[in-house]
């Protein structure tokens, strides 16, 4: 089968298109990445052609000999539809977890995303704390979500508690919570080791004036957590705009009663008096 006409394949291309479409990805903003099935694997073998090792920047031995499909470093999002080969690939993890060879893709040259490491250690945190299930990471430069990251204190909890009063589904699709980075500098190991860090709690880490990381379990799942995530952000930005306050909010109170409801389980710590 070609590489482009496999499911898993088009769900990743749609999926950065419909990013493009939101507005999510400026020039080459953000970043996309999939575990690939071993039975996704065999599908396409016979188009894999192994490349060079090269180092990933960081150490992931838990992803030993996985694959991976990736966008690629400077590349756009809104070229993914029209060509796919030129802007995404398929790379391999080593034995060891600490290189990766291109398989499939990028035929005009580059690499994955710069956020290489930052991927792989997400990867690697939810593989392991949801049993095999996450298989997506996505980073998106979402306009409201970073606008907030200018004038609300840089705190998980005050962050979790305005996106959830937003709207009233917010509890029940991110019901962990989400995590936030402070600024610090995009591409390497440092942010990718906070990020994962975070990822061990959250599946929506923030980057302090810089945009999102989500994880799960598929392409709906993890384009519908940014998409809830940024569209709350939307209307707290709508509400800031409008006036400082809230004239009346959903308390501690009605997020307990969902919670009961909707059989989520929501830690007290983001239930606090304000
Ligand atoms: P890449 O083009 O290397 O994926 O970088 C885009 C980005 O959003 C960096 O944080
Ligand atoms: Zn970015």
């Amino acid at each position: 089968m070609k590489m482009a006409d496999a499911e898993f394949v088009q769900g990743f291309i749609r999926m950065a298109n419909d990013g493009w479409e939101q507005g999510w990805h400026e020039r080459n903003g953000g970043n996309l990445s999939y575990r690939v099935k071993p039975e996704e694997v065999q599908q396409v073998k016979d188009q894999i052609r192994p490349g060079e090792w090269k180092a990933t920047g960081t150490s992931v031995p838990g992803l030993a000999g996985e694959y991976f499909l990736v966008t690629g470093s400077g590349k756009y999002f809104r070229n993914v539809i029209l060509d796919p080969e030129d802007s995404i690939c398929m790379i391999q993890l080593d034995e060891a977890g600490e290189n990766y060879r291109i398989v499939w893709g990028l035929v005009n040259g580059g690499r994955p995303t710069s956020e290489l490491p930052s991927h792989l250690m997400n990867h690697e945190v939810k593989m392991t704390a949801s049993g095999g299930k996450h298989r997506v990471i996505y980073h998106a430069h979402t306009t409201n979500v970073i606008a907030l990251t200018f004038v609300l204190p840089l705190e998980d909890k005050v962050f979790t508690r305005e996106l959830w009063e937003m709207a009233t589904e917010c509890p029940v699709v991110f019901p962990d919570g989400v995590g936030v980075v402070p600024w610090m500098v995009p591409g390497g190991r440092e942010i990718a080791v906070a990020t994962s860090r975070l990822m061990k709690k959250y599946d929506v880490a923030i980057w302090a004036h810089h945009g999102i990381f989500v994880s799960g379990e598929d392409f709906d799942l993890t384009f519908g957590l940014m998409h809830t995530v940024e569209k709350s952000a939307e209307i707290l930005v709508k509400m800031l705009s409008m006036q400082p306050d809230k004239r009346q909010t959903i308390t501690p109170g009605n997020f307990r009663d969902l919670a009961r409801d909707f059989q989520v389980t929501l830690p007290e710590e983001f239930l606090y008096e304000k």
